[in-house]
């Protein structure tokens, strides 16, 4: 998206820490953006215009998780798969300190975690499109006057066709079998196609590789209760 004189424009505002009314209110306002990577704030990723390759250091298939609460899952997968460019969405500033001070813990260097409105993040990612897209428990809106919240709908199937590279994968992990039964059919006639599901991962394992994935933060309260966890996985196919 350019406009005539050839600056980036971009939906997504990063308001800067003194035009919130009280930013000693949220001491991570500012943490977020001066501790540096693997934290990534909205302004410093629009400034690299999504060069990923830049920001990383290295050029590597770009893997996209969206809302990554306290980087528990993040952090782990991106230290079983260190070829690739890791990269957690999150909207909420304490999160995204929080993220990024484990990735720091662990010693992951190949990880980010970028503070900005998933919705907004196409913007920013590369047009050939990601890798991987990953969805971990997203904020369930179970009321039906919320219903338009949800992300698991259709407007996120036309994102996620246009987030994906050909071949690119989405895994969702979700505490609501609803969600997974909506998202399968707002995806109709998309060009998505369902390579699996699950009902229950802890009875019978993700539909795709148990070894390719960890538990995240919600995933182990839910089986802490003994609550199902549900699963799908879609493809953009590599020919339409
Ligand atoms: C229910 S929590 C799940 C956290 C984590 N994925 C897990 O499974 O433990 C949902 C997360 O999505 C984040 N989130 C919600 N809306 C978002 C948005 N529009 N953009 C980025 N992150 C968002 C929330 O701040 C929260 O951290």
């Amino acid at each position: 998206m350019q406009p005539n004189d050839g600056a980036p424009r971009y939906r997504f505002v990063d308001r800067e820490p003194d035009d919130y009314p009280r930013p000693d209110l949220n001491p991570f306002l500012r943490q977020h953006r001066e501790m540096g990577p693997p934290a990534l704030p909205a302004y410093r990723a629009q400034e690299a215009g999504g060069d990923w390759d830049a920001i990383f250091g290295r050029a590597a298939p770009l893997h996209v998780e969206i809302g990554s609460g306290n980087g528990f899952w993040i952090t782990h997968m991106a230290a079983l798969h260190p070829e690739w460019n890791m990269l957690g969405v999150e909207i909420r500033f304490k999160r995204v300190v929080m993220v990024a001070k484990k990735l720091q813990t662990a010693g992951v260097s190949t990880a980010r975690i970028l503070r900005y409105d998933a919705f907004m993040v196409e913007e920013l990612l590369p047009a050939a499109g990601v890798a991987g897209l990953y969805v971990n428990h997203p904020d369930p809106w179970p009321k039906d006057r919320h219903a338009k919240n949800r992300l698991l709908a259709r407007p996120f199937g036309e994102l996620v066709t246009r987030l994906l590279e050909p071949g690119g994968r989405l895994r969702i992990k979700t505490d609501g079998g609803g969600y997974i039964d909506e998202f399968s059919e707002a995806i109709k006639g998309l060009p998505l196609r369902v390579l699996g599901e699950s009902r229950d991962i802890a009875r019978d394992g993700t539909p795709w590789p148990d070894e390719d994935d960890r538990v995240t933060n919600y995933q182990r309260k839910f089986y802490e209760k003994g609550l199902p966890v549900y699963a799908l996985w879609v493809e953009k196919p590599a020919t339409p």
